[in-house]
C-alpha cells in the first residue's frame, strides 16, 4: 500500500501487545499511538484524531461532537477497548455514518468472576479481617468478631439481567441461594436457566439479601440507585455495583451506609476514576471500593485488545466487523 493510501489510526492509550500486533501486521495503518499507561490529555486527543480515518479508544476517553469535529470526515470507524458504550456520543456519531466496534462476551466470565469474588470479599467483610490480621487487632478467636453475610439460603437480585447479570446468576447459584430475582426493561427467556423470576425494581429492592448491579449506563439507569432506592432495601442486605459509577448516587449511597438503611457496599465503579482518596466513602468499613479492575485478567485483556484492532480494521476496509455495536 503507497503512503498515500494508508490509513490514520490514532490509538488512545499503550494497548496490550496482541492488539499492536494485529494492526501491525495489517500493513495498512498509519498508526499513532498515545504510548503511555495514563489518559492521553484532551488538547493531545483534539490534535491526535485529526484526519483520522480510524479511532482505537477506551472507556475513559469522552468521543463527543468537539472530537468528531476535530477527526472530521475521514473518520469511518470508533474501535472501543470496552463493552460499555456510555463514554460515546452515539447520536452524533450514527448520524455521521461512522461504524462502531466493541467487545462483548470476551470479557463476561472475567466480569462476573469479579462480581462474585466483590460480593463476597464485602458481605464476609475481607478487607477489614486483612487489616485486622495486619494491625493487631486479631487478638483471638471472638465468637461475635467480624461477622457478616452468607449466600446460602439468600434471595439475589440482578439488576440487568444481559450477558453479565446471567454469568453472575450462574455463578451465584450454587452457592445455595434460594430465589434469584431480576429486573430490567423485559422479562429475559435466559432466565429460566437460573429459576430467574422477573420482578419490578420494588418488589426486588424490599425481598433481596443481595442487589448487584449489572445494567448499561443510559438516560433511565443513571442516577438509579439513590436516596429512595437504597430506602427501600433491607437494612442487612449488600450493594454490589460492577456497571458504571453514574448509575449510582454516592452521596446517598453515604447516607445509607452510615446510617446503618443497608449493611453495606461494593463497587468497582465510582463516580470520577479514580475515586479520590479522600473521598468520604473510603472512610467507611462498611463500603469496599476496587478501581474498575471487572474485566482485568492478563488474558480477557489480550483477547479485547485482539477483538479491539480486527473491529477497527474491519471498520476502515468496510468489511464485517467480529463485534460491531448496532445503532
Ligand atoms: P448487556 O447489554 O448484555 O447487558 C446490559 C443489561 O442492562 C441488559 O440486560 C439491559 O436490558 C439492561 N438494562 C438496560 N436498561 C435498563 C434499565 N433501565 N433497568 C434495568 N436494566 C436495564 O451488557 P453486558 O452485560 O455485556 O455489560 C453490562 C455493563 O457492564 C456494560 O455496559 C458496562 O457498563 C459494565 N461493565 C463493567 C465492567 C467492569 O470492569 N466493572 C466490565 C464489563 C462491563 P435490555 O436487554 O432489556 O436492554
Ligand atoms: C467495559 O468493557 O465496559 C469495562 O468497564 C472495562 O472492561
Amino acid at each position: 500500500m503507497s503512503a498515500q493510501q494508508m490509513m490514520k489510526v490514532f490509538v488512545t492509550r499503550r494497548i496490550p501487545q496482541e492488539g499492536m500486533k494485529i494492526l501491525q501486521k495489517a500493513g495498512m495503518c498509519n498508526l499513532s499511538v498515545w504510548d503511555s499507561d495514563e489518559p492521553v490529555p484532551r488538547v493531545e486527543l483534539l490534535k491526535g484524531v485529526a484526519g483520522a480515518h480510524g479511532i482505537l479508544c477506551l472507556l475513559s476517553d469522552k468521543i463527543d461532537t468537539e472530537v468528531l469535529d476535530a477527526a472530521g470526515p475521514n473518520l469511518k470507524v470508533i474501535s472501543t477497548l470496552s463493552v460499555g458504550f456510555d463514554h460515546l456520543a452515539i447520536d452524533e456519531i450514527k448520524k455521521r455514518g461512522i461504524r462502531v466496534g466493541y467487545t462483548p462476551d470476551v470479557l463476561t466470565d472475567a466480569t462476573a468472576e469479579l462480581t462474585v469474588a466483590l460480593l463476597l470479599a464485602t458481605a464476609r467483610r475481607l478487607p477489614e479481617g486483612v487489616e485486622e490480621v495486619k494491625n493487631g487487632g486479631w487478638s483471638t478467636w471472638k465468637p461475635l468478631w467480624l461477622c457478616g453475610y452468607g449466600l446460602s439460603g439468600s434471595t439475589v437480585g440482578v439488576i440487568g439481567l444481559g450477558r453479565i447479570g446471567l454469568a453472575i446468576a450462574r455463578r451465584l447459584k450454587p452457592f445455595g441461594v434460594k430465589r434469584l430475582l431480576y429486573t430490567g426493561r423485559q422479562p429475559k427467556p435466559q432466565a429460566q436457566e437460573v429459576d430467574g423470576e422477573y420482578v419490578p425494581l420494588d418488589t426486588l429492592l424490599s425481598e433481596c439479601d443481595f442487589v448487584v448491579v449489572s445494567c448499561s449506563l443510559t438516560p433511565d439507569t443513571q442516577n438509579l440507585c439513590d436516596k429512595t432506592f437504597f430506602s427501600k432495601m433491607k437494612k442487612t442486605s449488600i450493594f454490589i455495583n460492577t456497571s458504571r459509577g453514574a448509575v449510582v448516587n454516592q452521596e446517598d449511597l453515604f447516607e445509607a451506609l452510615s446510617s446503618g438503611q443497608i449493611a453495606a457496599a461494593g463497587l468497582d465503579v465510582t463516580t470520577p476514576e479514580p475515586l479520590p482518596t479522600d473521598h468520604p466513602l473510603l472512610t467507611l468499613k462498611n463500603c469496599v471500593v476496587l478501581p474498575h479492575i471487572g474485566s482485568a485478567t492478563y488474558s480477557t485483556r489480550g483477547v479485547m485488545s485482539a477483538l479491539t484492532a480486527n473491529n477497527l480494521l474491519a471498520g476502515l476496509t468496510g468489511s464485517e466487523m467480529p463485534s460491531e455495536l448496532k445503532l
